[in-house]
Formats: C-alpha cells, structure tokens, sequence
C-alpha cells in the first residue's frame, strides 16, 4: 500500500529506511554485523550470486557433497561446463554412517582432499534436504578454514528451525531461507558474506549499484516488490506471540524426534538418524518394507497427495526407502499418526481412499439439503 500510495517516495526514500532497520534486526537474530548482510529473493539466487562471483583459476577446485541440494548440483554442473571444466568440481559420496558422524565425514573429505590438490571452496548444507540431515557446521567450517578452503554453507532450512550464530559459526559464505522455517512471505532470504571478500561478491543482475559497496550494489536490482522482504520484520515479531526462540527451537526439534519414532514403531522400520543431534526440525523415516521398487514408492506418493491431500516427501538413500516429516509448531503428535495409519490403509488395502467417502458425504448433505428446502416451499 505504501508502494502504490506514492511509488516514487517509496522507491527513492522510504525503502531504504525500511531495509536499513530491517538489516538491523535480522543481523541480532542471527549474531553478525548488520553491514555483512544483504536480502535476496531465496537460497537459489543467493548460491548462484556466490558460486558465479568468486573467480577460479584452472588448477583449482570446488566440493561439494552427493546429498547437496538438486539446484546446488545443477548450478555446479553449469559452472563445470560453461565456465571451468567438468575436473573442477568434485563430488564427495556420503553414506548412512557418514552423513551421522562428523569425524567419518572429515575423514571420507580429508581422503578426496589428499587426492585432490587447490581445493578453493567446499559447499554444504547446514540442514540438507534430502534425506534431512543437521550438519555439525561449526567444526566443519573450523576444519575448511585450517586447510585454506572457502565455506560456503547452504542454510536454506535452517533460520527459524534451529538457532544461528554466524559469529560464532564464522563461514565465508551463508544463505538462509525466511520463507521456510522463519514464517515470512514468499520470497526472502538473508545472505551472509565475510568482510574480507565482499567487496568480491557481485549480484546475478548488474543494476544501478554496481562499483557501489557490498550492500548498496545489492540493495538495487530492478523495480520490484519488496514487501515479502519486510515480512521478515513481521514475522520476527509474530514469533514472540507464540513462545521465545528456544522453546520454539525445542518444541519442533522434540516433535520430530517423537513422531519419526512413532512413525518407526507403526511401520516396523526405523530413523536413518541414530544420534539426536543430527536431527533438526525433520527426520526421514524408512518407508514400511513393502515399499522395495521405485515404482511402489511413486504409486504411495501419488495416491497420498491426489487421495489425501498429503505431501510426504520419498527418496532413495544409500539403498533404502525413506520418507521426510517436518515439525512445525502447529503440528501434533497424532497428526503423524494419522498419516502413519493412512500410509499402512494404502499399503494393505484397508480402506477406501477418502476422496469417495468425502464425495458421499457431500452427495448426502446436498440431498438432505434439497429435502430440507423443497419443504420449507410448502
Ligand atoms: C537445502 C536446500 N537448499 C536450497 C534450496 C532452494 O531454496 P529456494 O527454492 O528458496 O531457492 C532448498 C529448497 O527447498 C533446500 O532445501
């Protein structure tokens, strides 16, 4: 409304008053300078801004892991074969033991960096996607950095599910998601980059504050709508209204432990994650046994969103069938439940899918409906 009231002192003044607070309060939330923070669309630009920036020499290399996110892999694979060379970026494989174990994780990494000389930057994600994995990301980032690598950490889901002091966590690199965990509109995102290379990090669309310092080269990147950007401010404030960070942190990192345990117990099967502590606000579940094919893993998934109304995300992980609940503060434990027993009604055959049923009871209450009216006509 203020953009439409008056477009021109909106765009020209007040805007960058707003932003300015907005650095101001987002940086307390996550512990950093407001100066080493700017405010993009999401993750995907964020990634793109800092993997396209920062300029590699032929001999030098990037890592990353098999479980980073897809677009993080795709945006390599275009900068192996259009800007460096396809050597240029190496995946490390992790499995079920090293995705849950830090020290196995540095070792599998240490045995590819002996193979592999100027290693330039490694990026990993502080909570993956799939399978959802919590990244001990403060050790990792203290090991990188003893070998002269650049961090770039990929937080799309952790602002808001988890705390984050970049302070403390010191990486070069960090993007982080609003619009996930942290309730804002779609789409905001925060990046963080390190004093020392900011002045190196130039955004995907050159606009008016190009040659500009690092906040102002990002502050204008053509007309557009900044309000889901102010959410950010809004959403920080609605949080207080439920309960304070910690218990929030809390409620939802318990909730995912309760019902992948849960989930576990109803299927017969178990939580890829031994150890709570790499576990944030999801957890993967192996899927019942009978799930063994692709193909039954697509009929479950279809059938849960076109008959249920339910999205539960299905991957294939170091051989097994998983799936990822998520933990929010509006969730239950009987909500996991619910969809633990209609997952085993689809599997067994129980029962009719719900659609039916809930089209019988429209079809009932129309004609009751129709009764009713026709009466009241005489
Ligand atoms: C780990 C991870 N990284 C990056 C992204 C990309 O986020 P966006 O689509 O907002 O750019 C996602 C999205 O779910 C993600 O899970």
């Amino acid at each position: 409304m203020k953009a439409e009231y008056n477009p021109d002192r909106w765009f020209r003044r007040e805007i960058q008053i707003e932003m300015k607070n907005l650095q101001e309060k987002l940086s307390k939330y996550v512990n950093c300078d407001s100066s080493d923070i700017v405010i993009l669309e999401n993750a995907s630009n964020g990634i793109n801004t800092i993997l396209k920036s920062i300029k590699f020499h032929s001999n030098e290399t990037i890592l990353y892991y098999n479980i980073a996110y897809g677009m993080v892999k795709l945006t390599l694979q275009y900068i192996s074969s259009e800007i460096l060379t396809p050597e240029q970026c190496v995946e490390i494989i992790l499995d079920h033991q090293t995705i849950q174990n830090t020290d196995l994780l540095l070792k599998t990494t240490e045995d590819t960096l002996d193979k592999i000389k100027n290693v330039k930057l490694i990026v990993f994600d502080h909570i993956s996607s799939v399978p959802s994995i919590l990244f001990d990301v403060e050790t990792m980032i203290k090991f990188f950095r003893e070998k002269g690598i650049l961090t770039l950490v990929d937080g799309a889901h952790a602002i808001g599910a988890i705390p984050i002091d970049l302070k403390k966590l010191d990486p070069d690199f960090y993007i982080t998601n609003a619009h996930k965990w942290l309730y804002t509109h779609r789409s905001a995102s925060l990046l963080y980059v390190k004093k020392d290379f900011q002045n190196l990090i130039h955004p995907i669309i050159t606009s008016f504050g190009y040659l500009q310092p690092f906040q102002d080269e990002f502050f204008w990147l053509g007309t557009k709508d900044y309000s889901a950007y102010l959410t950010i401010s809004d959403a920080l404030d609605f949080r207080q209204t439920i309960a304070n960070e910690n218990q929030i942190y809390s409620y939802m990192h318990q909730l995912a432990n309760q019902a992948g345990n849960l989930l576990a117990q109803m299927w017969n099967s178990s939580i890829l994650t031994l150890d709570e502590k790499y576990i944030s606000t999801m957890n993967n579940i192996q899927l019942p046994l009978t799930i063994d094919t692709l193909d039954k893993k697509d009929n479950l998934y279809k059938k849960l969103v076109n008959d249920y109304n339910i999205f539960l995300p299905m991957y294939e992980f170091d051989k097994k069938f998983y799936c990822r609940i998520s933990a929010q503060i509006y969730m239950e434990l009987n909500d996991y439940e619910k969809v633990g027993n209609i997952v085993l009604d689809i599997i067994f055959n129980r029962d009719p899918p719900p659609n039916t049923a809930q089209k019988k009871n429209i079809s009932t209450i129309l004609f009751i409906s129709l009764i009713l009216y026709v009466m009241q006509l005489y």
